[in-house]
């Protein structure tokens, strides 16, 4: 019999050369209480602005959140500086990295998103940005409320987020690819993600609120003029998020403008 050859074969390696970047982090804890206690002022205040409309969640507490309110508790910076860090990490494992490049991010909207019993988020992903993230508020504990007989003993996905990259790399009994990844929110949990990737919140049942801070961004790389990843349009796409946030006065002058009208 032929002896077989002992030697191996070099430089092996197993990696993942593409697929979107996902950045995770657990924000400290004053940053957590800070939002929470801005979330609570929003959401209390009968003035405040639906954002309903322009969002895929079938759920009926969607509120604005402007640059204003994110300065106001403090936590503008560390938000932005998390973005940044996303940019710059990303740049790097793509192999787009370079000192000399200027990098610019800028969180362009915002809004509360105070999720109750059987509300849920359709799979969708935003528009008019590059970068989507949310942070996690409040999360009951919403596993095995069901009881569903014929389901006992097996986790569900009751008030989790749902990415769907490529649905064919996700088959039972397969080891090469993740193509959905299914995440828990925790309070404090903040999950920055390319703002084309396609996601769900499935609903819960029963009491307790699952409060979350979603937001997007946009970011630009540049060496000298030369444009290398980001933003194209060269145009920032403004939103509410960075105008003046309408004040009591305002908003009652343009109420009153509308009944007189009508
Ligand atoms: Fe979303």
């Amino acid at each position: 019999m032929t002896k077989q050859i002992q030697t191996h074969p070099t430089n092996f390696v197993v990696e993942k050369p593409f697929g979107p970047f996902l950045a995770s982090c657990m924000l400290p804890e004053d940053a957590v209480s800070a939002m929470l206690k801005m979330s609570d002022e929003i959401l209390s205040n009968k003035l405040s602005e639906s954002h309903g409309q322009s969002l895929a969640g079938v759920i009926n507490k969607e509120m604005k959140v402007y640059k204003s309110d994110m300065k106001n508790a403090g936590v503008n910076q560390l938000l932005e500086s998390c973005v940044r860090s996303y940019v710059i990490q990303s740049a790097k494992n793509h192999g787009m990295f370079k000192e000399t490049y200027t990098f610019e991010s800028m969180i362009n909207a915002a809004w509360i998103v105070s999720q109750y019993e059987n509300e849920y988020n359709p799979i969708h992903n935003h528009s008019g940005c590059d970068i989507s993230a949310v942070i996690y508020l409040k999360c009951p504990d919403v596993k095995s409320r069901r009881n569903l007989e014929a389901k006992k003993g097996k986790i569900d996905f009751d008030g989790d987020i749902h990415f769907v990259h490529s649905a064919m790399g996700s088959r039972n009994y397969d080891v090469f690819e993740r193509g959905m990844l299914n995440i828990v929110p925790t309070p404090g949990l903040l999950l920055m993600f390319p703002s084309y990737l396609t996601h769900t919140v499935y609903p819960f049942v029963g009491e307790g609120e699952r409060r979350s801070l979603p937001f997007n961004a946009v970011y630009r790389i540049t060496d000298e003029n030369r444009f290398i990843a980001g933003d194209v349009s060269n145009v920032v796409h403004t939103t509410f998020y960075t105008k003046e946030k309408p004040n009591e006065c305002s908003l009652m002058s343009e109420k009153n403008n509308i009944l007189q009208e009508k």
